[in-house]
């Protein structure tokens, strides 16, 4: 039930009347809510306050169906017998193309869903005529709505740009930092944002928050968001004092990382918090900011680093950033059914990353039916950290602590050729080390990957709504295989907000350097 042409809202469904659809609906809505109910003691509540809505929007960036394979095997793998729960949500599926493109980057992929528009790879939050278009956070923004994004890499990045500011190339992040502090015709539009990014906030010479940034025009932006009334977080102690969300003033900028937040695998709790404590934390002061509106928030979630797991073809990295990203989803499914509030949840990827598969022939006879969930459970560290550590290391130490740190230890593997270690012993760059490392991990656990890009396969759609009708309405337009842009129109049509009439007041935003 594919919709050809790529705007409509509403599929046409051969063969079913649309009231078989609603009954059909009702029932699906019944069993995922029984399960839901059954397996997670989850109780939602009946009372709703009538108009008050909140969305929570999930982009698990270069996350395709095979992650999902691979992660359930490695959980199983573990002696908790950990179960992945999201795709107990699963609503449908989604295709990925962007306008320029039968394979979509980041950017094309968060504008379909910000402005509800296909565009060319590298646009945020511009359409293929390069002019800015009205995204889903400022038209929320407006209509009274709080708003946030919260992600595990730069928040200047694509994803969180595409809702939140208007260039024409992703590259232009010092000035995506601008927009997203609200130098730009709207004013202000985001009320909490939470995430790396800091190098795009202030200058090298400069060393108030961090070791020196990367802005061209050496600007200190955190500076000029505390003048102008922003509570600013930059360390693990500043987000504790936010108390989970519940002692956060608004709007609030918690940049925790220059860039990236470490690997899920490699993060120490003392010093990053994880994505679910990210973004509870939003959603409480989210909450507790809208507790006497009438209108909610929405909020972007992003489990951000699925893709660079991805694109580095580290299978052990995936898994972890996926469970995390599963338990992030979980609190948020557990917080919806509890709230008084009206709340949906949609998770989608925006294309999946590597050519990700399970099942890999190793070798010229006919492969046995078998991977190796245990290798990617034997290793300790992502190969992202390891090569960093292993660059490092002077040459005359280098073959023991390849030996010891790097394979041993850190992957847990424990039969290596003299020709695998000499590759390693001769890598001198942390890209040739990574490389190797993950080539390692992957051929032994008979894991395949097609590419260190992304890919144009169709991702999934999942989603849950704490009432009825916003089930209904969820599913009236996701259930099936949709278009990437129909996302961004449910999300309009859901909180009934105005796109055009964002486009139309934002139309000289300056949106290239
Ligand atoms: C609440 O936040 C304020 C301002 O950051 C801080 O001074 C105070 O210590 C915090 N309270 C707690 C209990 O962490
Ligand atoms: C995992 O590591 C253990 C030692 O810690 C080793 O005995 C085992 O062979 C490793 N498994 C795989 C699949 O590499
Ligand atoms: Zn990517």
């Amino acid at each position: 039930m594919a919709t050809d042409e790529h705007t409509g809202l509403l599929p046409r469904v051969g063969g079913r009347s649309s009231k078989q659809r609603a009954v059909w609906g009702s029932l699906v809505a019944l069993l995922v809510l029984a399960t839901v109910v059954l397996r997670f003691d989850i109780v939602p509540r009946r009372a709703v306050a009538g108009g008050k809505r909140n969305v929570i929007f999930f982009v698990t960036d270069g996350m395709g169906p095979a992650s999902l394979a691979m992660t359930r095997a490695y959980a199983q793998a573990q002696e908790t017998d950990t179960q992945l729960r999201l795709p107990t949500f699963q609503m449908g599926s989604m295709q990925t193309r962007s306008s320029s493109s039968l394979i979509t980057d980041s950017a094309a992929g968060a504008t379909a869903f910000s402005c509800a528009m296909r565009t060319y790879n590298s646009a945020v939050g511009v359409g293929p005529d390069g002019r800015p278009c009205g995204t889903i956070l400022e038209a929320a923004k407006l209509q009274g709505y709080m708003t946030g994004l919260v992600v595990t890499t730069r928040l200047t990045d694509a994803t969180p740009a595409a809702f939140s500011s208007h260039v024409d190339h992703r590259w232009y992040e010092d000035l995506i930092a601008e927009h997203q502090l609200g130098t730009y015709p709207l004013g202000r539009v985001v009320d909490l944002m939470i995430g790396g990014g800091r190098t795009h906030f202030y200058g090298s010479q400069d060393t108030k928050y961090g070791d020196g940034g990367s802005r061209k025009d050496g600007r200190n932006l955190i500076d000029k968001a505390v003048e102008d009334g922003w509570q600013y977080v930059g360390d693990m102690e500043g987000f504790k004092r936010l108390q989970g969300g519940h002692n956060a003033s608004l709007p609030l900028l918690a940049l925790l990382a220059d860039y990236d937040i470490p690997f899920d695998m490699d993060r120490d709790d003392a010093v990053h918090p994880s994505l679910e404590q990210e973004m509870m934390t939003a959603i409480n002061a989210l909450t507790d900011a809208t507790k006497d509106s009438d209108r909610g928030f929405f909020l972007l979630v992003e489990g951000s680093r699925i893709d660079h797991a991805a694109h580095q073809n580290d299978p052990a990295a995936q898994a972890k950033e996926v469970l995390a990203f599963d338990r992030a989803f979980m609190s948020a499914v557990e917080f919806a059914a509890k709230s008084d509030v009206e709340t949906v949840l949609i998770s989608t990827s925006d294309h999946e990353t590597g050519g990700l598969t399970v099942g890999r022939q190793v070798g010229t006879a006919y492969p046995d039916y078998v991977w190796y969930p245990d290798v990617l459970r034997n290793a300790t560290h992502s190969a992202e950290y390891l090569a960093h550590k292993l660059v490092n290391v002077p040459a005359n130490e280098r073959e023991d602590y390849i030996r010891e740190k790097v394979l041993e230890k850190g992957l847990g593997i424990d039969y290596y050729s003299e020709e695998d270690l000499q590759e390693l012993v001769v890598s001198r760059t942390t890209d040739q080390i990574l490389d190797k490392l993950t080539r390692m991990v992957s051929l032994r656990a008979e894991i395949g990957w097609s590419t260190h890009g992304h890919t144009g396969v169709d991702v999934n759609v999942y989603a849950f709504a704490n009432t009825g009708p916003s089930w209904k309405s969820v599913q009236d337009a996701l259930y099936g295989n949709h278009a990437n842009v129909d996302i961004g129109s449910f999300l309009a049509l859901y909180l009934d907000l105005d796109l055009e009439k964002v486009t139309d007041l934002i139309k000289d935003t300056k949106h290239s350097p």
